[in-house]
């Protein structure tokens, strides 16, 4: 491998990163990128803190091995459950020029302009609504305002999009159980947030069920926006990010499935590669 090629890398447990990977190959398309799915380990949302950490690091130096000076953790449960300790505790020992980057506060910022009525509901996974990252991240941004935060975790999501059931009735009726809870819960929600990157890949299914007038947040464009801004404001590491507009796909499960599958997300021709991790 040239020391020019210095991808920006990009990472979730499995097909759901793809939805922030759009986005940024619609705003950033100049750069390389790798996409690095962990879809053998998938789903991530129901396993501990440890085990979130240990896998996500795995796949983080993984990346960084290949190149990439800059990865953008495409996976909400990743960026609640090991961003921080990869950025305090694995970073400054081991990679102190790479950066890590994550989806939760990009997120959250758009929140005090979107909710009229202050009350917000976010539906993830079980181990990103345990975490509790969204309500402490919306704490911060409006100290003087309170937003109040539902969240439903909604632990069928991922692996109806994993086995790609997303037209399927059983989608449907498990994104009508758990929207149901949420406004069980909170009939005030105007804004709901999708966070989990799984999730937008439901949409169509979503907005059948959802309340008319309710803003779906979902996090792609939003990624995208940050990252473009990032590089902008740190342009040492722009500089570091090579621009052939090169696109490499890893997976960890079987390549054919996920080269059907991300083919249809993404909507181009995807021939991925096998990596063990761990
Ligand atoms: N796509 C991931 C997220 O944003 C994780 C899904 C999972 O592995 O459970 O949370």
């Amino acid at each position: 491998m040239s020391d020019n090629y210095r991808p920006i890398g990009v990472f979730d447990s499995g097909y759901g990163g793809l939805t922030i990977f759009k986005e940024l190959l619609r705003e950033l398309p100049q750069y390389d990128y790798i996409y690095l799915g962990d879809n053998a380990r998938n789903p991530y949302g129901t396993r501990s803190f440890e085990v979130v950490y240990d896998y996500t690091r795995q796949a983080v130096f993984q990346l960084f091995e290949q190149g990439c000076r800059l990865v953008v953790l495409a996976c909400n449960t990743a960026s609640a459950k090991a961003l921080r300790n990869i950025q305090q505790l694995d970073l400054p020992v081991t990679y102190p020029d790479r950066r890590v980057l994550g989806v939760i506060r990009p997120s959250v910022e758009m929140i005090p302009d979107l909710t009229k009525t202050g009350h917000v509901g976010v539906l993830g996974t079980k181990g990103t609504v345990l975490s509790e990252s969204y309500p402490m991240e919306i704490a911060k941004i409006s100290p003087d305002s309170p937003i109040y935060v539902t969240q439903v975790a909604c632990p069928m999501w991922v692996p109806i999009v994993e086995n790609n059931l997303i037209d399927s009735p059983g989608a449907a009726f498990f994104v009508k159980q758990n929207l149901d809870e949420l406004f069980g819960k909170d009939p005030l929600i105007d804004t709901v947030i999708l966070g989990c990157t799984h999730y937008p890949l439901l949409t169509n299914v979503i907005r059948q069920y959802l309340p008319e007038n309710v803003h779906l947040l979902t996090q792609g464009t939003i990624v995208a926006d940050r990252l473009k801004d990032y590089l902008f404001r740190y342009p040492e590491m722009e500089l570091n990010c090579s621009k052939a507009g090169r696109r490499e796909f890893f997976t960890t499960e079987s390549t054919a499935n996920f080269d059907q599958l991300a083919n249809l997300f993404l909507g181009s021709e995807v021939k991925s590669r096998h990596i063990k991790l761990g």
